[in-house]
């Protein structure tokens, strides 16, 4: 495999939320669900965000926080009734939001690919995994049905299937959970895609073919230096295999830094909460009994994590914090981060 010279990039430090040779480029971007008889719920809420080619950006935030709803709003994929209320999606110098459908689907699929939880869910169950991945080949690139395959053993072989030519030919249901979750990363791989979105999509695995998976992801995604928006629950899990870590809460980016620095110093109370396995303290829990989606329907004047935070100020309850740059690359919206003595 190559030299990694992307994620140097990322880790010299000083990367912006939103900058200039990013391949994805999410600016101010504000999506709402509207509820019948209440506030619409703000999923997301002015949102600067990017990514840079051979990146991989962690997305990390509680069940609720609206990880799912910026991934779908990326792709052009926002489920009912959701809406975009403001903001810019710049891929590859596009403006996504000024598409067609069906340029958005032309898109989709070559130039972005999306890897979700359960593989066989995704996979058609009558075809052959060969078939299907070959399929997703013919479908964006014009190449013949013999090249497509040719190009889906390719595929099998680089996610390290055993047996490839064998497992060509096989069905989804002859294939182990691990093995069908290889089989999806081909099929999203097969166009070289250049961004990929990974939403939860290794949960369900156990955690040493987790940890294999990964480890594959990673090697491909930068020998073909693909960005990657890797969305996961698990703040763990983001420590070995991301550059930068994207700390979602309430529809906002509360933490944002290279990987290395946010664990070595996570300067957000949430973060610190996260980082702290809070579900295992009977105190903090007591804080947190109320779901997220009951407390996203604020009007921004106050810290959205006020309500939950255990360093909550006055100044909290009284304007909304702005994302700051509190060291090279290293962002925090709080007025009472959390500092290590030097
Ligand atoms: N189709 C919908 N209709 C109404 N509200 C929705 C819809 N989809 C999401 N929401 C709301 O938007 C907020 C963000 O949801 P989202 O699914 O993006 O969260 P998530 O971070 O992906 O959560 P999880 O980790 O559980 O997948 C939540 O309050 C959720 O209830
Ligand atoms: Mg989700």
């Amino acid at each position: 495999m190559n030299p990694q010279p992307a994620q140097s990039e990322a880790l010299r430090g000083g990367e912006q939320p939103v900058s200039a040779g990013q391949v994805l480029r999410i600016h101010g971007l504000s999506v709402s669900y509207p509820v019948y008889g209440q506030e619409p719920v703000k999923a997301i809420r002015d949102l600067d965000l990017g990514v840079r080619p051979g990146e991989i950006l962690g997305l990390v935030g509680e069940s609720g926080s609206g990880k799912t709803t910026l991934a779908r709003a990326i792709m052009g994929l926002l489920a009912r009734p959701g809406r975009i209320d403001g903001g810019a999606v710049n891929f590859d110098g596009r403006d996504m939001r000024a598409l067609s459908e069906e340029a958005l689907r032309a898109i989709r699929g070559r130039d972005i690919a999306m890897i979700i939880p359960n593989p066989r869910g995704e996979l058609d169950p009558l075809l052959t995994v060969g078939r299907q991945i070959a399929a997703v080949a013919r479908a964006h690139l014009n190449i013949t049905r013999a090249k497509a395959e040719e190009l889906a053993l390719e595929m099998l072989r680089a996610v390290q299937i055993p047996d490839p030519k064998r497992r060509f030919n096989a069905y989804p249901h002859e294939l182990s959970g691990g093995m069908a979750q290889r089989v999806v990363i081909a099929m999203s791989l097969v166009c070289s895609p250049k961004f990929i979105i990974s939403d939860d999509a290794t949960s369900g695995l156990d955690v040493t073919v987790q940890a294999q998976v990964l480890d594959l992801l990673r090697a491909l995604v930068r020998d073909k230096r693909t960005a990657m928006m890797f969305i996961t629950r698990d703040i763990g899990i983001t420590a070995h295999f991301c550059d930068r870590v994207a700390v979602i809460y309430a529809g906002e980016i509360v933490e944002l830094a290279p990987t290395g620095r946010f664990f070595e110093n996570p300067m957000h109370p949430y973060s610190v909460m996260l980082l702290a396995a809070f579900a295992h303290n009977p105190k903090l829990r007591e804080k947190w009994h109320k779901p997220l989606a009951s407390l996203i329907r604020s009007q921004g004047k106050a810290c959205e994590y006020a309500t939950r935070c255990v360093h909550v100020e006055p100044q909290c309850n009284a304007t909304h914090p702005e994302l700051r740059e509190l060291e090279p690359g290293h962002f925090v919206r709080c007025f009472v981060p959390v500092l290590r003595p030097a």
